[in-house]
């Protein structure tokens, strides 16, 4: 089986810079640091299309912008979930609906949802990583014939932190041959589910499940040490690097390929990812 293939030529023209007033049409209290949001176009449609895993930068004047992965989209409607942890972030969680934004994008390549067609796929997140890696999963359920078993492996710290509740538990294990795995590292009275780290539980579910890494594609999205400790596991389990796809998050301020500051090397993340799979990662030395 090859390798998974990943678009990095990407580059957007038109008005990069020029964002688009929006306004908010719907807010979902996630967790208690994390909330998504509607937005739409003035006129009342879709700012506009994004593919899954593009990004778009989200502005709330005159305090800044920040770049978030598009989770969802609608008929009149795009969908970003913010966790709050910063200045900007913190001033997006103040906004109400009605409120008036900013918006720009579609940036970035996709997920490669063209070569992975006819394979097992197995996402696994942890935290605020699941909105990222959200489009795709809802890309595979949505042309569910195109792929094999789905199973989504994620863990957050506590049962508050899990975000997207409803779609772990009503929405997404209802769905065709599709298995929805959930820890949390830090059990309470009214968790009875799984305790455990992201990579312990990625092997447990694996070999529960009876898992294969043949003619499968996984995507990972998480931070820095739920990476390390999953990509050990993935080599222990016997995954290629090819066969296993990530988001990068760079500190981005332009998303387009003219400020430096999301650089690796010679590679600009913004234009060329920020998806990849592990094997371009591992060459870029980038983890
Ligand atoms: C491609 C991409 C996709 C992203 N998708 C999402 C998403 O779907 N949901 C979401 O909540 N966030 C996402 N982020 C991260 C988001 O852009 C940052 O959290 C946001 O810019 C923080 O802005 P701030 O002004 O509130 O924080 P600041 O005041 O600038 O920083 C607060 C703290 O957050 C850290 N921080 C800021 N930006 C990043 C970053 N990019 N990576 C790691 N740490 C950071 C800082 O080091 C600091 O400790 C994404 C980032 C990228 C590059
Ligand atoms: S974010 Fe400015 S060059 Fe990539």
């Amino acid at each position: 089986m090859g390798d998974i293939v990943v678009a990095h030529d990407c580059a957007r023209g038109g008005e990069p810079y020029t964002p688009m007033t929006c306004k908010v049409v719907g807010i979902s209290q996630q967790t208690p640091d994390v909330r998504s949001f509607r937005l739409q176009a003035l006129d009342g449609s879709r700012p506009f299309d994004a593919l899954p895993g593009q990004t778009a930068m989200f502005s709330v004047l005159p305090y800044g912008e920040c770049m978030f992965a598009v989770t969802s989209r609608g008929e009149d409607y795009v969908e970003l979930c913010v966790k709050r942890v910063g200045q900007v972030t913190e001033r997006m969680h103040e906004l109400r609906v009605g409120d008036e934004v900013g918006l720009r994008g579609p940036y970035g390549n996709w997920f490669p949802y063209d070569s992975a067609r006819g394979r097992d796929m197995l996402f696994v997140a942890a935290g605020i990583g699941l909105p990222p890696v959200r489009s795709f999963l809802e890309y595979c359920l949505r042309h569910r014939a195109d792929y094999g078993r789905i199973d989504l492996v994620y863990s957050a710290s506590t049962k508050a932190d899990l975000v997207y509740l409803d779609e772990l538990t009503n929405v997404w294990p209802g769905q065709p041959d599709t298995h929805v795995h959930v820890s949390v590292y830090h059990g309470s009275d009214d968790w009875d589910g799984e305790v455990s780290y992201s990579a312990p539980f990625l092997e447990k579910v694996f070999a529960q499940e009876g898992l294969s890494p043949r003619n499968a594609c996984a995507t990972l999205c998480g931070g820095a040490s739920f990476f390390r400790t999953c990509l050990e596991s993935f080599t222990a389990l016997g995954y290629d690097p090819g066969d296993i796809v990530t988001t990068l998050e760079r500190r981005m301020k332009c998303g387009v390929g003219k400020c430096g500051r999301c650089n690796i090397g010679s590679h600009f993340i913004c234009l060329e990812g920020p998806v990849f799979t592990q094997r371009e990662v591992a060459l870029m030395g980038a983890r």
